[in-house]
């Protein structure tokens, strides 16, 4: 790391979640900004769900220019922004706030962070999806997927959940108990949190499954491979990670931030650097 440079003509940006402390946001924007000179700065701040309304005001009144969106808020920071560009309006998540004089307003980019490293390998038009799972991250896949052309069908632990989610996107619903079929799809993206945690060295589906057609996406991004990404290279399958997904949504967020591209190469360096492969 060089030296800081930050002024008060720094334009500020923070990331916001609860847990927050990993997070690897500021390193990856601060070493952009950093290579590029621009007079911006990333911190991090722990904002509990009742201090979300709060978080938001004190944005307009300190004039921070622009949030990082994390775990829990993506949801319910809806209400306290002025406007929605369409696209994180379809999905209903926001991960990235940009403020322009005072005027609040909700992105979505995580849909990016998995469809931009997909389409570098093939166009999604026509291609069969696997979604395993139906949270947060599975709707911007859907929605992402969807919008490219491909069909989803969503393999949810408890189906009834995954519902809203398959309406949205045209989708059909399975058990993860029906995962055999999964071996007449082209791609397989795995949303749930089966692999980090308490359920690391875990797969949410049998590796017997996965051939050397599919495309393997994993979104967990730490541990940087999960046993999914192991069983997919061992079955000859391409593999995508959550690294891959996290610098996409972040080089999008980066630039929707400071109104020009993010320096790819730098800010994989630092966010490999950062997750010690
Ligand atoms: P996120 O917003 O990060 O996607 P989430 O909303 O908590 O996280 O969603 C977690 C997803 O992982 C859900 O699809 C959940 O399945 P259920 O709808 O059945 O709860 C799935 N999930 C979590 N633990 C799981 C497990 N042990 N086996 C299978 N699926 C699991």
């Amino acid at each position: 790391m060089s030296s800081l440079n930050v002024t008060a003509r720094s334009s500020l940006c923070l990331v916001i979640g609860d847990p927050i402390a990993h997070s690897l946001s500021p390193a990856m924007h601060n070493a952009g900004y950093e290579a590029l000179g621009l007079p911006f700065v990333m911190a991090a701040a722990r904002v509990s769900p009742e201090q979300l309304a709060d978080a938001v005001r004190g944005m307009r009144a300190l004039a921070i220019r622009g949030l990082a969106v994390t775990m829990p808020h993506k949801v319910s920071i809806i209400p306290f922004l002025d406007r929605l560009d369409p696209v994180a309006k379809a999905i209903g998540a926001v991960n990235t706030v940009v403020n322009d004089n005072g005027t609040l307003t909700g992105h979505n980019t995580d849909w990016i962070g998995i469809v931009n490293p997909l389409m570098r390998i093939a166009p999604l038009k026509g291609v069969r999806v696997a979604l395993l799972g139906a949270g947060g991250a599975a709707l911007a896949a859907a929605y992402g997927c969807s919008a490219q052309g491909a069909s989803v069908t969503i393999f949810n632990r408890t189906p009834e959940k995954a519902r809203p989610l398959a309406a949205l996107c045209g989708g059909e619903v399975r058990s993860l108990a029906e995962a055999a079929s999964i071996r007449d799809f082209d791609i397989i993206i795995n949303t749930t949190s089966v692999g980090m945690g308490e359920s690391a060295g875990e797969s949410p589906i049998p590796a017997d499954v996965i051939t050397q057609r599919h495309i393997v996406f994993e979104t967990i991004y730490h541990p940087f491979s999960t046993q999914l990404t192991k069983d997919g290279e061992a079955r000859g399958a391409r593999v995508l990670r959550g690294f891959d997904m996290f610098i996409e949504q972040g080089l999008a967020q980066f630039e929707l931030h400071t109104g020009v591209k993010g320096p790819r190469e730098v800010m994989q360096r630092i966010l490999i650097q950062s997750l010690n492969p």
